[in-house]
């Protein structure tokens, strides 16, 4: 393993700042909350930290819109305590990484402000344009969050691009002057200590032309800016200025990137990218709707992918995504689900990618009211719905299933007041009830919980060259098993997962294979001898001879 570099040996777990230790009783949780919770995570075995965005920030999109690229959000804390987040981290073998959201800043962010004098020279900063007539937009673009992608600016009578909310304007990366000024964001914090950055929407950063989209149920627009030539120019600037400068990673958010562009950007761009397949699996039409039939297609992507690049950022969750035991696992049979989604997430191809909570199996809150609500989308999405009759329950149903905010409730660490996120019981986003059963220490003091399984997995993944480096190869089931190879210098390690929670039947090839179990979700397990596989199953194995 010593070639590999440490984003491919090594495990990076996401923190979404706000909700994971809260270490001044505001109930937001912040940077020295994180460093008291260094421990814990270098125990856990990770080795990357990837922080959703801790600038200052207006909060329209909980950091996602920045208004100062070069400072700390005062909710979270000081450069100091960033810069000894850095140190702690790296005592303890951990390395930071950023979210670098540069397809837009808030609007309140001083270029933008600056921007809405046609004279000034941060005018080129955004995307303006005229509209065709009076009170009519350049064209038909929707945003991600609702309504049209253009805002009217009076005082110049030109519109801004914002495929976000309107409280993020979009960057022009046309301009030279953008490009600068974000590599100097980059050398910032490169020099800083930061190990690299999770890139916000990164393809989508250019637009290539600006006629109107095609119809569609949901976002209008975005082939005339998804992936283009100019994106890709742009990506391998950055990379030979910059990031070929330092010892780091990039992993890119790329929405529904294809397996031919994202070859391409992982050709001497960014090292890795998130594919959105898998996350698409259980959606219909569009992502208000779902299916408990997923199964297939979520086999199918993940597999696929596995075979079409070389090297995977794996994810079963993340803030924008329900919590995957919730939507792939089930709540009855919690944590042999949770473990067999574990055994997933650790043994691809690929680098794991472990949403904070994800490693205690944390779930879905129950039905988010709607004065609960903090994401922005959800007061939106149910506005709309209201205006075609639907009932408050069949709307709130509705946002559910995609409601971001999920994921976002606080970290649970003990069964104490605020499930020990927070001194305070006010916290941002009310804390699951399930606290009590689900949490950091009752979980540590039980060998079988998930959180004893995860640390096991860890252990197992990071001193097993096969896993880290093999090739991943699979075999063809029947889409209720997801079982596949993983080759490497002459071992043979063989995973089988049984995604649903009925007993399955296994095929003659797997009954008859013979090999040492090195790690099961059921205690003591072994197929050899056995017809089926119970709910849930999944069991690492070594065929090596
Ligand atoms: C990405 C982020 C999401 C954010 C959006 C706009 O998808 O993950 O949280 O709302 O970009 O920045
Ligand atoms: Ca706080």
């Amino acid at each position: 393993m010593e070639q590999s570099k440490l984003w491919q040996k090594g495990i990076v777990y996401q923190i979404y700042p706000r909700s994971f230790a809260d270490s001044n009783g505001d109930g937001i949780g912040d940077i020295p909350g994180i460093i008291s919770k260094l421990d814990y995570l270098k125990s856990l075995g990770i080795s990357i930290l990837w922080l959703s965005p801790v600038y200052p920030t207006p909060n329209a999109d909980f950091g996602y819109d920045i208004s100062d690229y070069m400072g700390i959000n005062p909710e979270f804390g000081t450069m100091d305590d960033f810069d000894r987040l850095i140190k702690e981290a790296k005592k303890r073998g951990i390395r930071i990484v950023m979210d670098l959201v540069v397809n837009h800043t808030s609007d309140e962010h001083p270029w933008f402000k600056a921007s809405k004098d046609a004279n000034s020279p941060y005018h080129e900063y955004y995307i303006y344009k005229k509209g065709p007539r009076p009170g009519v937009p350049p064209n038909n673009w929707t945003s991600n969050f609702g309504g049209p992608a253009w805002e009217y600016v009076p005082e110049i009578d030109e519109w801004y691009l914002h495929l976000f909310s309107k409280k993020q304007p979009d960057l022009n990366w046309r301009s030279e002057k953008v490009i600068e000024e974000v590599e100097k964001v980059l050398r910032f914090w490169l020099d800083r200590g930061v190990y690299g950055f999770r890139c916000d929407v990164i393809n989508q950063i250019y637009k290539e032309s600006f006629e109107d989209g095609k119809w569609k149920p949901w976002l209008i627009g975005q082939e005339r800016y998804l992936m283009k030539e100019g994106n890709h120019a742009i990506l391998k600037r950055l990379h030979d200025d910059v990031f070929a400068h330092y010892d780091c990673m990039t992993v890119g958010e790329t929405y529904n990137v294809d397996f031919k562009n994202a070859r391409r950007f992982m050709d001497g761009e960014l090292d890795m990218v998130f594919q959105f397949d898998t996350m698409n699996a259980d959606k219909v039409i569009v992502p208000i709707f779902v299916t408990k039939r997923w199964h297939k297609k979520f086999k199918k992507t993940l597999s696929d992918w596995e075979e079409q690049v070389n090297w995977n950022a794996v994810y079963l969750e993340n803030h924008d995504q329900k919590r995957s035991v919730s939507r792939f696992g089930s709540k009855t049979k919690h944590d042999l689900s949770a473990k067999m989604l574990a055994t997933l997430l650790l043994t691809l191809k690929g680098t794991p990618f472990i949403y904070q909570g994800e490693e205690i199996g944390m779930e879905d809150y129950p039905l988010f009211k709607k004065k609960e609500y903090k994401d922005p989308v959800n007061f939106w999405l149910y506005g709309l719905l209201r205006k075609f009759h639907f009932s408050d329950k069949q709307c709130l149903r509705f946002v559910n299933n995609m409601n971001r905010d999920h994921a976002r409730t606080p970290m649970q660490w003990d069964d104490g007041p605020a499930a020990g996120f927070s001194s305070n019981q006010a916290t941002w986003l009310p804390v699951n009830p399930n606290y009590k059963k689900y949490n950091v220490k009752a979980e540590e003091a039980n060998p079988d919980s998930v959180l004893s399984y995860y640390r096991k997995l860890i252990k197992l993944r990071s001193s097993d060259e096969v896993l880290v480096l093999g090739s991943y190869e699979k075999m063809d089931t029947k889409s209720s098993i997801f079982a596949y190879y993983r080759l490497y210098g002459g071992k043979m390690h063989f995973v089988l997962l049984n995604l649903t929670d009925r007993r399955v039947t296994l095929p003659k090839a797997i009954r008859e294979m013979k090999g040492k179990v090195l790690l099961s979700n059921y205690e003591g397990a072994g197929f050899t001898y056995k017809k089926f596989l119970r709910p849930y199953e999944s069991l690492i194995v070594d065929l090596s001879e």
